[in-house]
């Protein structure tokens, strides 16, 4: 089973060098573009903005993957598709009108999702399974790249997976964090759909093998 898809996170790419990166990606066996916005207030960073995402999208031949790492995401969700995002993911501790959030990215056309911190529960998105087309599990706290896998996300997937059984057969889920070829297989196995991977692509000596790989681990 070689559905799965893999996401490079474009935080971990050369910024001065961004063009070159992103036909990199273009031409690697990679499905989407993974873009991290960052506030500097629901997270401890600041990334860059969606005049950068705008310049990314120009270059881009796959679906810009949006997670919105920012406080009160509402304000932003026409800004955000109108920079060329597919799919829009939010924070559940961002939210305090989730349901509402969920439905104003489907209006945009967007494809609509949840990302939960590393000790928020999957229990808490029982009420909005079926609204979801992603789920996001951060396998690390958010705000950098480059940081250590939280093995607990194994226990998470599955519980996911098995909250959505009969509910939400499409549901999507995706890992953030830490993600590389030593993690992938087990991920997958527990019923991850999206690999996320910042460092573990960028500082690769061979980005395009190292995305191939990743795309050829073979559960079956
Ligand atoms: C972290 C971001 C991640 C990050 C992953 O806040 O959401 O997408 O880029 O980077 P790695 O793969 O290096 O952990
Ligand atoms: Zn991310």
């Amino acid at each position: 089973n070689n559905k799965h898809l893999i996401a490079p996170s474009v935080l971990a790419a050369d910024f001065g060098n961004l063009e070159r990166d992103v036909k990199m990606v273009n031409a690697s066996q990679a499905d989407w573009f993974h873009i991290d916005i960052m506030d500097g207030v629901f997270v401890p960073n600041i990334s860059f903005g969606f005049p950068v995402m705008n310049a990314i999208a120009k270059h881009a031949a796959k679906p810009l993957d949006v997670h919105l790492m920012i406080v009160d995401p509402d304000r932003y969700l026409k800004t955000c598709k109108d920079n060329g995002a597919a799919v829009i993911t939010v924070h559940y501790e961002a939210c305090t009108h989730l349901h509402r959030t969920l439905a104003a990215i489907k209006e945009l056309g967007c494809k609509a999702g949840v990302a939960l911190n590393p000790h928020t529960p999957v229990h808490l998105l029982k009420d909005v399974i079926q609204d979801l087309d992603l789920v996001c599990l951060m396998s690390v706290n958010p705000g950098f790249g480059g940081q250590k896998f939280i093995p607990q996300t194994y226990t998470k997937i599955k519980e996911l997976r098995a909250m959505a059984a009969g509910i939400n057969a499409d549901l999507l889920i995706e890992i953030d964090g830490g993600v590389t070829s030593g993690n992938a297989t087990q991920l997958l196995e527990a019923g991850a759909d999206v690999l996320v991977a910042g460092s573990f692509v960028f500082t690769a000596e061979d980005p395009l093998a190292t995305i191939a790989a990743l795309k050829d681990v073979d559960i079956t």
